[in-house]
């Protein structure tokens, strides 16, 4: 009886967290990531054609980094975007696309990436 209610409590604790990862969208729940609409593989495509490695360390892409912008490994578990945004999907989009906006003079430059890359690129960033 006590080990079922643990189960359960357990069961209870990861559908909670989906809630919080997986931001209400469809895809997640069943692990395939938590950027509905987002493919991690065309990401890493975005990732190199950007050329977002010259100035971050990101698993899986070549780095020819210098080290100017935060290494991004594990960053889903980071909680804040560059100090400023909630860590979810969507704020990382919209940094993707326009970081000036959100902290202007960083050194991270508009890069003109489009909606969908962004998304891509952000499936890509929260699978590592
Ligand atoms: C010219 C260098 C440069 C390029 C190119 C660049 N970034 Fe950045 N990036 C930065 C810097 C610097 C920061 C830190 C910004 C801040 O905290 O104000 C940053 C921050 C970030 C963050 C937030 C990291 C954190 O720890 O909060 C992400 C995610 C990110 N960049 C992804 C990308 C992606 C994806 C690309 C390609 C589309 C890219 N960056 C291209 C320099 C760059």
């Amino acid at each position: 009886m006590k080990a079922r209610k643990v189960a359960m409590a357990a069961a209870a604790i990861a559908t909670a967290m989906c809630v919080a990862a997986c931001d209400g969208g469809p895809g997640g729940a069943d692990g395939s990531g938590p950027v509905p609409g987002g493919d991690p593989e065309a990401g890493s495509a975005a990732i190199i054609e950007y050329g977002c490695a010259s100035c971050h360390t990101i698993p899986g892409v070549e780095s020819i980094s210098r080290t100017i912008g935060p290494d991004l490994t594990g960053f889903d578990d980071q909680i804040y975007i560059a100090g400023q945004l909630p860590n979810r999907p969507e704020e990382l989009i919209r940094w993707l696309q326009n970081p000036q906006e959100i902290v202007p003079g960083t050194a991270m430059p508009n890069m003109g990436v489009t909606q969908q890359d962004a998304r891509d690129i952000a499936a890509y960033l929260y699978d590592q």
